[in-house]
């Protein structure tokens, strides 16, 4: 049983991140945190809250994280997600209260109250909350298990040439990160372009027939039209739930290691995860750091398409 960290800017593939999660048997899905990143901290926070509504899973905590960058204003993806974060749906409202503390503060007391290398922490937004929680407690670096996060890319961007809007948004927190002596595994653009739900995927969805999958498959509907209106794709990437998937079964993705640090000068390649990926590959004593290079498109969409079924 893995148990993890969600820190995430719910969004429609957060969402399904959030249901792979809770869906799954082998995760304990310890809490949610949430960043300003897809949209407002006040959005993605109600947007966390309702989706565990959705999912019969008020247990859950939900912390609320830092609204804006360290160092940079906020840029909001509603081009993506739509005016509420998680548009094409019908939220219900949830009735659980927000939990009491700052997220990266519960972070830090979570890692550092709980056995060392016992928990991993999945970013699926900006990094701000986990390089803040660096920051004021250095020693949860050496008591988390990985960081497995969605984010980058070796290869291409998506809110730039280069850069991914993850890393793009804060990339001072993603220096951070990437600089400390954690294990990391980037699942990146690379891998994540190949988790579309094509149409195929979605009918298997829609024949579950339930509340929940209805629920997704109005997310996936939305995000379709949002990835056909601004980025030239015909199925519609769902990204942050691949981070999920590894952590379930490490042969969804395939990983190669490699240094890999973030780009936060550059006039052009502001945000970049620079991948070094020269010569042979390091062993692990002398890399910390891995990207994320292929999927297995039917193992990924069958653990989603279970845990769906799983819920309800
Ligand atoms: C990432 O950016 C967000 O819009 C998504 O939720 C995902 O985390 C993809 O670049
Ligand atoms: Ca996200």
């Amino acid at each position: 049983m893995e148990k993890i960290i969600l820190d995430s800017d719910p969004g429609h593939d957060d969402a399904m991140a959030i249901i792979l999660a809770l869906g799954n048997p082998n995760i304990d899905l310890l809490g949610v945190t949430t960043v300003g990143g897809n949209h407002s901290l006040e959005k993605v926070t109600y947007n966390a809250r309702a989706i565990l509504e959705k999912a019969h899973a008020n247990h859950i905590p939900v912390h609320r994280g830092c609204g804006h960058p360290l160092l940079r204003p906020l840029t909001i993806a509603d081009y993506a997600h739509g005016e509420t974060g998680l548009d094409g749906v019908e939220l219900p409202e949830p009735t659980r209260e927000l939990d009491e503390g700052h997220a990266v503060n519960w972070i830090i007391d979570t890692i550092m109250s709980n056995e060392p290398n016992t928990i991993t922490l999945v970013p699926i937004g900006p990094l701000t909350n986990i390089a803040m929680a660096v920051r004021m407690e250095p020693r949860i670096v050496d008591r988390v298990k990985q960081v497995v996060l969605m984010g980058g890319g070796y290869h291409v961007g998506n809110a730039s040439a280069v850069a991914e809007f993850n890393i793009k948004c804060d990339p001072e927190a993603a220096h951070i990160v990437f600089s400390q002596s954690w294990k990391i595994t980037m699942v990146g653009l690379d891998v994540t372009h190949q988790a579309l739900c094509t149409p195929e995927i979605q009918s298997k969805i829609d024949n579950l027939g339930t509340d929940l999958a209805k629920f997704a498959s109005g997310l996936m509907d939305f995000f379709r039209k949002a990835y056909q209106n601004n980025q030239d794709f015909i199925d519609p990437p769902v990204h942050d739930p691949c981070t999920v998937a590894y952590l379930i079964d490490p042969s969804v993705i395939s990983t190669r290691r490699c240094p890999v640090d973030v780009e936060t000068h550059g006039t052009l390649t502001d945000g970049m995860t620079v991948a070094d990926l020269r010569g042979p590959e390091p062993s692990e004593e002398d890399c910390n750091t891995q990207v994320a290079v292929s999927l297995d498109f039917n193992k990924f969409w069958d653990l989603i398409i279970d845990a769906i079924k799983r819920i309800n």
